[in-house]
């Protein structure tokens, strides 16, 4: 049973690091545009970046997003990655826990993690049709595995309906992440994995007592075609033409951010496509608290925990950037940071009533 889930783990990281897997669509981030600032008062050094979320403290609004477990490639990344995000300051997070539940031969593969960063901030994962299945038992054994301090749980309908023996019933989901938040002593992060989530579902998680939603909205890493390419290869041709036709489905991450920044009460994370220190400023400013990148990490946590650093290090330097000039002098600021909405986002909002700001 658990050697399946191994081998699925082993394929998605080789085709995330090896094809051609965004979304042809944008995130949508291009329109969004900061009002420039030519008397910021301001320096470059005087700018603060520190964020919080969840209660804590960080260096910066950005976050490893989860993304591997499993094999013995995913714990030489999941190292590296530890030893970054310790090294910034920054939450991480880690891949589904499915595999480390079901084998405990590979719970190393996870728990590396919290060997290397005793202190960091590490986010448990699992998804929401295991969760239904396992129930809150699963959820804890993730987040005792890693001692973790939050726990991320994702919803991935697209993915798993054009996925090769991949779930077809949805139902349940939402009691089971109330049980979950009710019962695993950590706050609950609820994330999408690249499709993102709508104001409507966001309201229907914060009143299962949800802290966090983590968009990963579309415009970035998509499974859809990573799921097509291994249907390919596996020769389902079924399933591969599905998976062509919903290709570009999915809520473009600005657009994601906007609509559940409209519910009161559950903090926001901006993923899905984040690939620069201005496109974090974008989503801060569209009321996200953290940014989250993934892809982009792994290729990096395959060279070494320096190259994941050297990643975050260049995207601290752009957000600093746009912080003078936007003239903000923190990340409060940076969040009230005037903002024009333009074209198909302006229209999507308009349809959307998400235009006014607060
Ligand atoms: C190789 C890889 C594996 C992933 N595995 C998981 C996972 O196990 N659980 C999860 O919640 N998200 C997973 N994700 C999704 C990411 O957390 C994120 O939501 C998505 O990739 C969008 O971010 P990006 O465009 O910066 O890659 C994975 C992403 C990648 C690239």
């Amino acid at each position: 049973m658990g050697s399946d889930v191994v081998r699925r783990k082993a394929e998605h990281i080789r085709i995330a690091l090896e094809g051609d897997v965004e979304y042809r669509k944008s995130n949508w981030l291009e329109y969004v545009e900061f009002v420039h600032r030519a008397l910021p008062e301001l320096s470059l050094e005087s700018v603060e970046t520190e964020a919080r979320f969840l209660g804590r403290r960080f260096r910066m609004p950005l976050l490893i997003e989860g993304m591997t477990g499993g094999t013995e490639e995913a714990l030489r990344i999941n190292r590296a990655l530890a030893m970054a995000a310790s090294e910034l300051g920054i939450p991480m997070g880690v891949g589904s826990q499915r595999a480390g539940i079901l084998n405990s031969g590979v719970r190393r593969t996870y728990t590396v993690a919290r060997e290397v960063a005793p202190d960091a901030f590490l986010i448990a994962n699992i998804g929401a049709a295991q969760l239904v299945k396992g129930g809150v038992d699963m959820a804890k054994d993730a987040v005792e595995m890693l001692r973790a301090d939050a726990l991320a749980i994702h919803l991935n309908v697209l993915q798993e309906l054009v996925q090769p023996g991949g779930d077809t019933d949805f139902t349940g989901v939402t009691d089971a992440i109330g049980d979950a938040v009710r019962e695993v002593g950590v706050p609950v992060i609820v994330k999408e994995v690249g499709c993102g989530i709508s104001y409507e579902d966001a309201l229907v998680l914060q009143r299962t007592g949800v802290r966090a939603v983590d968009v990963s909205g579309s415009g970035g890493t998509n499974w859809t075609e990573i799921e097509r390419q291994r249907a390919l290869s596996a020769g389902d041709v079924e399933k591969a033409s599905l998976a062509e036709v919903f290709r570009e489905w999915g809520i473009p991450t600005a657009a994601a951010v906007l609509e559940v920044s409209r519910v009161e009460g559950i903090e926001v994370v901006g993923s899905g496509g984040i690939r620069s220190g201005l496109e974090v400023a974008k989503v801060l400013a569209l009321g996200a608290s953290m940014a989250g990148i993934a892809r982009p990490f792994l290729a990096a946590a395959v060279e070494g925990p320096e190259a994941a650093v050297a990643l975050a290090r260049r995207i601290e330097r752009e957000l600093k950037v746009a912080m003078v000039l936007t003239g903000s002098r923190n990340v409060g600021d940076l969040r009230r940071a005037p903002r024009v909405i333009l074209g198909p986002l302006r229209a999507w909002c308009e349809q959307r009533g998400l235009l006014e700001r607060d």
